[in-house]
């Protein structure tokens, strides 16, 4: 969401006027775009500020600008704590940055930290260096309020873009040659434009171009309809990949985290896009060492992997964040059964990814060729609906950008490897 979010600002800079540096030490702006969801992503940016500080001893000039939900969170505190900073300005009035700047060259502070019900950047082109995959984001902060999360104070209400310009973009990505798009929101599932609903959004975008590969993320369970699922099993370029947090396996924190569905509830709609779209796969978020979270609680979120045997995980400590109600709850699990519940977490997931990858032996995927592997200019990496990587020897007629059919012949827990067996110009897109 931040790569999208700075997309974003380079479109509105640029339009401004602004060119962008090669790197840091030549530029006379340095803007920092910053996340608040856990402590150590604002540590980082604190590091990254201290390095700032040396480049703006030898050049004075350099205007440093703090961006996204810490300028939100932290607001005028940054300034005055930290004097290297001139402009701070949040989620929602990126717009202003060419006028804050301003204010910075007259010799002032430009602050712009205000949150908006109807921010959406609608008309604003991001700035996209050419490629093939892109990020778009169709809809701006989360109403969910689960307890330990700072976005809903640092990003605002949820608010939907229109579908018309969500489309119009993604003409403009397809002509330009893009293959894949991700649709990006805190919870797409409640995204509503004039009644047309996520369902009716992913159609839409899949029906742009049948050459371009559709992703999505975050799903809430709570909003999971039927109909999404459907639109999905319907369109041969959505992807057969549903991200959706989980959070906890254990009812009792899932209500103290009030995320609104129960274990029973999130393991209906795993059953149900099993059923309807044939070979789905899942990925999730895994809080660890949530405020009273005992050894049971614990137990019952490996129990949950067991039943689910997610391809992939984001797992995290819990961190505490001020405002929130769970800061309130306190954060009583020690620091080291956190770390050990956690590695138990990371272990099983790996032992899962490792025993879904070996099934795929012998069977075939549709895959994006995406460049060189990392490790070989001899093998290119391409990427599986489910955003596995398959590395595949280079030959002749095969251009990244290709999706091609490969057939996986060994694994890796966290790669697989393959061979080419056929190329396709287009997905095909079944009625729905
Ligand atoms: N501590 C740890 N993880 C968090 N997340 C959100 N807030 C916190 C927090 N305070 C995680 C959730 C969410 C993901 C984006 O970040 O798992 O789904
Ligand atoms: Fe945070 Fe919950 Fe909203 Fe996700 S759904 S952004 S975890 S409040």
């Amino acid at each position: 969401m931040n790569t999208a979010d700075t997309e974003l600002v380079m479109g509105i800079l640029n339009n401004n006027g602004y060119d962008f540096a090669k790197d840091v030490q030549s530029a006379d702006v340095v803007f920092l775009n910053t996340c608040s969801i856990r402590e150590n992503a604002e540590q980082r940016i604190y590091g990254r500020l201290g390095n700032l500080k040396i480049l703006k001893e030898k050049n004075p000039q350099m205007v440093v600008g703090i961006l996204g939900c810490m300028a939100e969170r932290l607001k005028k505190n940054l300034i005055e704590e930290r004097k290297l900073v001139d402009i701070i300005v949040g989620p929602d009035e990126y717009r202003r940055l060419p006028e804050l700047m301003d204010v910075v060259y007259g010799g002032g502070k430009g602050i712009g930290v205000k949150l908006s019900r109807t921010e959406t950047y609608d008309d604003i082109i991001p700035y996209r260096e050419e490629g093939l995959q892109a990020w778009i984001s169709v809809m701006r902060g989360c109403d969910k309020f689960c307890t330990y999360c700072v976005v809903p104070f640092t990003r605002g209400r949820e608010r939907s873009r229109s579908l018309e310009s969500i489309v119009k973009e993604v003409e403009h990505l397809s002509a330009k040659g893009f293959r894949e798009v991700t649709l990006l929101g805190q919870n797409v599932n409640s995204y509503d434009d004039n009644g047309n609903d996520f369902a009716d959004l992913l159609a839409a975008v899949a029906s742009v171009d049948t050459g371009i590969r559709v992703r999505y993320m975050t799903s809430h369970p709570q909003d999971f309809s039927d109909k999404l699922l459907y639109t999905i099993a319907a369109h041969e370029n959505l992807c057969n990949y549903i991200h959706l947090p989980v959070q906890s396996g254990s009812n009792r924190i899932l209500e103290l985290m009030n995320r609104t569905y129960t274990v029973e509830h999130y393991l209906t709609i795993i059953e149900k896009a099993k059923k309807i779209i044939p070979g789905v796969s899942f990925s999730t978020d895994i809080i660890s060492g949530f405020p009273t979270e005992t050894l049971e609680d614990h137990l019952m979120t490996l129990e949950l992997m067991e039943k689910v045997k997610y391809d992939g995980a984001f797992m995290f400590k819990y961190s505490p964040r001020e405002g929130t109600k769970a800061y309130r709850m306190g954060d009583d699990v020690p620091e080291e059964v956190k770390s050990k519940r956690l590695q138990q977490i990371i272990e099983l997931q790996h032992r899962h990814s490792l025993e879904l990858n070996s099934e795929l032996i012998g069977k075939t995927e549709k895959v994006l060729v995406e460049g060189f592997s990392k490790k070989s200019d001899k093998f290119f990496a391409a990427r599986t609906d489910s955003n596995k990587i398959v590395v595949i020897p280079i030959q002749d007629g095969i251009v990244e950008g290709d999706y091609v059919e490969v057939r996986i012949d060994r694994v890796t827990s966290g790669t697989l490897f393959g061979e080419v067996t056929s190329v396709f110009d287009k997905y095909k897109s079944s009625a729905v």
